[in-house]
Order: structure tokens, then sequence, then C-alpha cells
């Protein structure tokens, strides 16, 4: 079933665009709080597991605030940074976070749709993806358009969360984020239903190797996971 933010009738792009829209302004607290600072591990992580030690151009895809180019700059140094996005508010976010930093001419961050890119094929040596492809509308869409604008050996590192599977960690987890996550959420954001959808969505989304079937159909080739913080989230890698 395709799990949408707020109703069934319209497309999910927009209502997901509406939804980052709406908790732009609150979302990189609530990602400390909710994760008590581990989200920030998690996408050093990411981060540490692309290869190439200085990328001529890293596509950092659904870049929302700019967390991940903010760090692959920090850790990576690319030459180039391009950053993309559905939400004009977390873009606005992001953008206020790169000038601070003094980075403008290094991290681009431009209104871009991941299941239809402007760029040309074999533009990137890396891109990366963190908690973005599951609120694709079309998944296998997007992830092509990420195999195509990556240059012929390029690697894409996806952050995506995952459903634990060991007991009692799966159960005790679930009860934080099925029923505590989503009130605090709420009461954060002022967005009723946001943190509803990251537990429905979550629970909707191929994980593991059923991720890694849909990469492997995008054209992606050596393939591979790492489960992080007892299966919270995992890193998915792949080549072009
Ligand atoms: C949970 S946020 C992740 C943001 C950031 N990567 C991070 O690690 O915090 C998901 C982001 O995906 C973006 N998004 C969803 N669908 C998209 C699409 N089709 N194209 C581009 N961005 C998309 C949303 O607008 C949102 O900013």
């Amino acid at each position: 079933m395709d799990i949408k933010p707020y109703n069934e009738a319209e497309a999910k792009k927009a209502q997901v665009e509406q939804m980052f829209d709406n908790i732009a302004p609150s979302y990189d607290l609530l990602n400390r709080v909710l994760t008590l600072g581990i989200d920030t591990t998690w996408r050093k992580k990411a981060i540490n597991t692309i290869q190439k030690t200085t990328p001529e151009h890293l596509l950092d895809i659904a870049t929302g605030t700019a967390d991940i180019a903010l760090e692959a700059y920090r850790l990576i140094k690319p030459t180039q940074i391009t950053g993309i996005d559905i939400s004009h508010e977390m873009l606005a976010k992001g953008r206020e976070k790169v000038s601070k930093k003094g980075l403008d001419t290094t991290i681009t961050l431009l209104k871009e749709d991941s299941e239809n890119l402007s760029f040309s094929d074999n533009t990137f040596d890396v891109a990366t993806a963190s908690f973005g492809v599951r609120n694709f509308e079309n998944l296998d869409k997007g992830l092509m358009e990420i195999q195509r604008v990556l240059q012929p050996g390029g690697q894409v590192v996806i952050l995506e969360f995952t459903k634990p599977t060991s007991f009692p960690f799966k159960q005790l987890f679930n009860v934080y984020f099925k029923n505590i996550l989503p009130v605090i959420g709420k009461f954060k954001s002022k967005d009723s239903r946001a943190y509803e959808y990251l537990y429905e969505s979550v629970q909707a989304f191929p994980d593991y190797d059923l991720f890694l079937t849909r990469m492997r159909s995008a054209g992606f080739r050596d393939c591979s996971y790492k489960k992080l913080s007892l299966g919270i989230c995992a890193i998915y890698q792949g080549y072009k």
C-alpha cells in the first residue's frame, strides 16, 4: 500500500512537499531530540561509506536542511556539492546553514524532483540520499534517475530507516516509534500527521534485501547494506 501523509486522494509527491514545508522550522531540532542526537552519527557513518577520498561532484538527493551536504564538506571536502529537494522551506533552512558556514560557492541547493532530475547523464561521481527515498512517489523511477546522473563507476550511498528485527529491541522500539515519537512530533512540529506518517511509511517500505533488489533493478551493481543501531536504520550502497 502507498502510504501518504494526509489523504488518499492527492498525489503523494504534493503531500510530501507540503508536509516538509510545514515541519521545516522544527525539523532539525526534532531530529536531534527524537533520536537523542544519534542521527548525526548515522549521517557521519553514511558519508564514511563513500570510497572516493575527495569526490569531484557530490549530489545529495532529498537534501532537506543540508545536513549531509555540510557534513560531507567537513569530512571529505568534495570539490562541488549539489543538494536537491522538492521542499522550498527545507531548502531555505539549508541555505541559511550553508551561508552561515560561508560555503555558498561550494554547496548549491536546488529545488528539483529526484524522480525527474534536470542533470545530464554521467554528471556526478558520488550520490547520497539520507531519509529521502522512502518519501519518493515512485521509488524505482527515483533510483533510476540517481543511476542515470551518476558517472560509470560512481557510488550511491543511501541512509534509510529500517525495521528492527530482534526481540526484545524490536518490541521496545516499536512502542516508542509508534506511540511516543508521534506525540512529541505533533506537539513540537504542529503537524498532526508528519510523525505518524514517519512510522507508517517505514513499516511499508522495502528494507534490507528487498531494497537491494530495487537498487539492482535500477542498474546498480555490488550492492550491500549495513545495519545501524540494532536495525533502526541501514546504509545501503552500490555502484553504477
Ligand atoms: C526526512 S527528510 C531528509 C532530509 C535530509 N536528507 C536529512 O538527512 O535530514 C526527506 C526529504 O526528502 C525530500 N523529498 C521527498 N521526495 C522528494 C523528491 N521526489 N525529490 C526531492 N526531494 C524529495 C523532502 O522534501 C524532505 O526534505
